[in-house]
């Protein structure tokens, strides 16, 4: 059953085609579309339960806007967290309050600390990698890398997450080779609609990027990725993990040696993964899943190509169905065992996007809510 107003969008769309519309830039449509894994989420390692309670709101002092990522500098726990207005914050070390950081502007994702220095690095979706300064009162933020070294030419469209390897190395994701829009009238680049229009294109194009503070030379690592998600990468520097959105699994990369860029899929998950982060205490990875697998994700894949290619300019984020469960994730590096889940309602949390950990507490954004929560996590994880 196609919805009605998504039949009022096609109806104007096809007269428009009919009418000369112009050549799409994107002409790659992927004749085959990934197929969402048939995991069950009422047992075993991902049976429903609603451990997330337990955590604590942070006050809505100011109210944020879709904060992606709350992320943590290890030495004091200090979190920051972005705001898709192009806001960084940092959150008062009594708790009762955020205060603006940096305000760079742009749409920012994914963000982490260079633990050393205290710098920060942040993805703005709408135009690379950022460097914002120990202290942002003495210097500007720099937008260091937004196109390979080795090709100007070749843009960094849709920076999603970083993260700063022990060795100062900075891993980052393009989520995708489709630029993140303002559409129409609204105050903020659209990062849901690209999103959506990334799955209708169906094409790998997300890709691993590494920036490199003492070369300042921006290289990839690997491509054909399924919407580059979240990145962590594991302390020894031998791999990280990505989060592909779009094949609802999560990759191994090689970052050493003969064998840097190889990729495998570690694991595969039973919905929308988004942010991923290394937990040094109890040695595994934390994974948000924003919600569960829906319906319209196992049709998209039947789409036709020559319907995708109305659908794709379509602001379409008002189309993805409501949904009821959001959850984050406990996994084994090695073996992509889940240690443990915890789940919650969205009516309460909105969905999950990020988690990091520092000592005993688990940061975790919740996109929709417009605040972060934290959940006390002191016991050892163990398998299930
Ligand atoms: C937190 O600290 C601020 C000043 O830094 C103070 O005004 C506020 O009352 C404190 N809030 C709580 C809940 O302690």
């Amino acid at each position: 059953m196609i919805p009605l107003h998504l039949l009022a969008f096609i109806f104007p769309f096809a007269l428009l085609l009919l009418l000369r519309k112009p050549p799409h830039p994107y002409h790659s449509f992927a004749k085959e579309l990934p197929f969402p894994p048939t995991i069950r989420r009422d047992a075993g390692v991902w049976k429903t339960n609603d451990d997330l309670s337990a955590a604590e709101f942070i006050p809505q002092n100011p109210p944020l806007h879709k904060p992606e990522t709350a992320f943590v500098r290890q030495s004091d726990c200090q979190v920051y967290v972005t705001d898709c207005r192009g806001i960084l914050w940092y959150l008062a070390s009594n708790h009762s309050a955020f205060h603006p950081y940096a305000v760079p502007g742009g749409a920012l994702l994914g963000g982490d600390v260079h633990q050393p220095s205290g710098a920060l690095y942040v993805c703005d979706a709408t135009r690379g990698l950022l460097f914002i300064p120990p202290d942002p009162s003495k210097a500007h933020t720099q937008i260091v890398a937004s196109a390979l070294s080795a090709d100007p030419l070749d843009k960094i469209t849709f920076c999603n997450d970083v993260h700063v390897a022990e060795d100062g190395k900075v891993y980052f994701t393009a989520a995708s080779k489709l630029s993140v829009q303002q559409v129409m009238h609204k105050a903020v680049p659209d990062v849901m609609s690209t999103f959506v229009a990334d799955a209708i294109l169906g094409e790998a194009s997300g890709r691993l990027l590494l920036y490199d503070p003492e070369t300042r030379l921006t290289t990839q690592i690997a491509d054909g990725l399924s919407f580059a998600n979240g990145v962590a990468v594991h302390p020894s520097g031998q791999y990280a993990l990505v989060v592909e959105t779009s094949s609802f699994s999560i990759r191994k990369i090689l970052l050493l040696g003969d064998t840097c860029g190889q990729k495998r899929t570690l694991t595969r998950i039973p919905g929308y993964g988004d942010g991923i982060s290394y937990d040094a205490v109890a040695d595994c990875f934390w994974v948000t899943l924003t919600s569960p697998i829906t319906r319209l994700s196992y049709v998209i894949p039947y789409i036709p190509v020559f319907l995708r290619r109305l659908l794709i300019d379509i602001p379409l984020s008002g189309l993805i169905p409501k949904h009821s469960r959001s959850m984050i994730a406990a996994i084994d590096g090695n073996s992509g065992a889940v240690l443990t889940t915890f789940e919650g309602s969205v009516k309460k949390f909105g969905h999950l996007s990020a988690a990091r950990r520092c000592k005993d507490d688990l940061w975790i954004s919740l996109l929709t809510v417009n605040t972060i929560a934290r959940l006390r996590i002191s016991k050892k994880l163990r398998a299930k």
